[in-house]
């Protein structure tokens, strides 16, 4: 979850090396700091907190060198300080780190014994001081680093300096992402291609226990055996551009208000707007002997998957099973012949979900995942990439690459019907026609903010928020109560509106708000029921849905209209208010909206 950077550069590179930085602050940053070689030594400057706290260091004591390495931090072992911040030094080698060693007490207490001290609690100091050992041994920084590697445990992706060798630098990976970058007499070290781009768009990812030496003139690469290995480089598409906020306040209100146009591109991908029929890729299975359908994610993708379980089950009469990733992986469920597993990340690089993929691989599942990051490493281990068109998405809290894989997954599920014979084409072209019309009802949606301004208000001084809903709204408020809590800090938890009657109504008074996503559909008679027990405790009742406030039948604190829709496309549509009210709920919180405490954008540790 940390993002790491490295140049081997033709002029001074502290200040490419915080530019680098900055495009991977959405992976962490609680500290920052980067390392150079300058004159034979290793010099290092690092801070606390936010990027504009090194940049200020950087300032007012700058750092020349022509080969550095750079870190922005998801604590994962050590309190985000400036100690514990990377780079991690001895005099002789300099380490950045993303992952968890999970052997480093062991190496720790070896490492002091032989002599090593150690400043931080950081598992990566142990990856510095055994590098050191084996340097101060063999003689040879390729030697030291080759020696060391076998004795890690857990994963990591790391960029390694020298002191003493400016036209060097290592890289190695084994479980979380790194990118070489090739350029004019320049090499490029990063945790994604976004790092690279605005010095190169010619990238190689290195493989699962690939170990990289880079000197200015081209990388060698070596294999998880050890042997000398080539890998392609590709054009990334990453864009040079900084992604940047226009005149939204927050990335997060910039990506709420994309979703009509990146929903749009994504439908495009997946239907043929002439024939009003879906258009999906060659899934390479046989679609009529298809057993199950088994899709895992974590976080907000996960919902999508829940969601995406009530239309395939509906249209494509398959069984599905959705599990969270962090689960699934050690579960191990017994998998069918002629099975699909389905991967859904928004990076493509969450660590849980990667993890799942592979067991599914290994036992014969085909393997397809739905994505936005074209090279990502759950994308490239995949068997067919389905892609999201949602572009970066920047702010932590997922909201425009939660509806694009929606989107996804409804053109799936009509793709699956028409292949298995359970749905006619005069359904499908209904349906088809229903998913088109998503782009105009959300930007009639997102037009108009202030009701959800005022219900902020409200919401600020609740202790608890409980978001109800049924069927497959169910999954919509699992995901309202996650954007709520992620990024106001407020407690909140999504049930199924059945469930309430089995536990939770036991919280409801009137300092607990509740949320009921209930659109005019088949099951709403039933939701209105759970409101009128809400209300006849005293519960405060938001109510989004279609329909009348007065369909109610009680008072509600708030309501939250939705536009008339075909009811296959409420998913999406419904996202919108949960979305608004956890966005508009946090700025009135004034917590930091797309960077909130605790959390990264990409969790690439288990
Ligand atoms: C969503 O708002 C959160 N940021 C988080 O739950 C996220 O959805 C989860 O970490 C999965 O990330 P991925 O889609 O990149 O795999």
């Amino acid at each position: 979850m940390c993002g790491i950077v490295g140049i081997l550069g033709t002029h001074p590179v502290s200040g490419d090396l915080v530019d680098a930085l900055r495009r991977l602050e959405y992976r962490g940053y609680d500290s920052a700091g980067i390392a150079t070689v300058e004159n034979g030594h290793l010099g290092r400057r690092r801070a606390e907190g936010k990027l504009r706290n090194l940049e200020q260091r950087i300032a007012e004591d700058p750092l020349k060198g022509l080969t550095g390495i750079g870190h922005t931090r998801w604590a994962t072992h050590g309190k985000p300080t400036e100690t514990n911040a990377h780079p991690h030094m001895s005099e002789r080698v300099s380490v950045v780190h993303n992952g968890i060693i999970e052997n480093f007490r062991a190496l720790r207490e070896d490492l002091k014994a032989k002599g090593h001290v150690f400043d931080s609690d950081t598992d990566t100091e142990a990856v510095v001081h055994l590098i050191t050992e084996e340097f101060n041994r063999r003689g040879d920084p390729v030697a030291a680093v080759k020696a060391a590697l076998p004795q890690l445990e857990g994963a990591f992706a790391l960029g390694i300096i020298f002191a003493g060798h400016d036209d060097l630098m290592i890289a190695a990976r084994r479980g979380s992402p790194l990118a070489i970058g090739h350029g004019e007499d320049a090499m490029y070290l990063g945790s994604d291609a976004i790092a690279l781009a605005p010095f190169t768009s010619e990238i190689t990812y290195l493989e699962e226990g690939d170990m990289a030496v880079l000197r200015r003139l081209g990388a060698e690469i070596f294999d998880a055996a050890g042997q000398p290995v080539k890998r392609t480089a590709v054009k990334s598409q990453a864009s040079s551009l900084l992604v940047d906020k226009g005149n939204h306040r927050h990335f997060m209100a910039k990506e709420i208000h994309e979703q009509p146009e990146v929903i749009s591109h994504t439908l495009a991908h997946y239907i043929d707007m002439a024939e009003g029929k879906v258009n999906f890729p060659d899934l390479g299975i046989d679609l009529s002997a298809l057993s199950r359908v088994t899709i895992s994610a974590c976080g907000t993708a996960y919902y999508a998957g829940l969601v995406g379980k009530y239309w395939i089950e509906r249209y494509a009469r398959v069984a599905v099973e959705v599990d969270v990733a962090s689960e699934m992986r050690y579960r191990e469920p017994p998998l069918p012949e002629n099975g699909l597993a389905l991967f859904i990340s928004q990076s493509g690089e969450t660590a849980d979900t990667l993890a799942v993929l592979r067991y599914c691989k290994e036992q014969g599942q085909r393997i397809a995942s739905i994505v936005n990051v074209r090279t990502s490493s759950i994308a490239r281990e995949s068997d067919v990439v389905l892609q999201t068109l949602a572009g970066p998405e920047i702010g932590v809290a997922s909201t425009k690459a939660f509806t694009c894989q929606l989107a996804a997954l409804a053109s799936l599920a009509l793709a699956l019907g028409r292949a298995r014979g359970t749905i006619s084409a005069e359904l499908e072209q209904e349906l088809v026609k229903g998913l088109l019309e998503v782009p105009r009802h959300i930007a009639e949606m997102v037009a108009d903010e202030r009701p959800y301004e005022k219900l902020a208000h409200d919401l600020s001084k609740a202790r608890d928020v409980l978001y109800l809903g049924r069927g497959i709204n169910f999954p919509l408020a699992l995901e309202g109560a996650l954007k709520l809590k992620e990024i106001s800090y407020i407690h909140a938890e999504g049930y199924a509106a059945g469930e309430l009657k089995h536990g939770p109504i036991a919280l409801i008074d009137e300092n607990v708000p509740v949320i009921v996503v209930a659109p005019e559909d088949g099951l709403s008679e039933k939701t209105v029921s759970n409101v009128q027990e809400v209300a006849a405790r005293g519960g405060q009742i938001v109510l989004i849905s279609n329909g009348k406030p007065d369909a109610a039948g009680c008072e509600l604190l708030a309501h939250i209209k939705v536009p008339d829709a075909h009811a296959f496309t409420n998913p999406l549509l419904y996202a919108i208010p949960v979305q608004l009210i956890a966005y508009h709920t946090a700025v009135f919180m004034g917590t930091d909206v797309d960077q909130p405490r605790n959390l990264a954008k990409s969790v690439t540790v288990e």
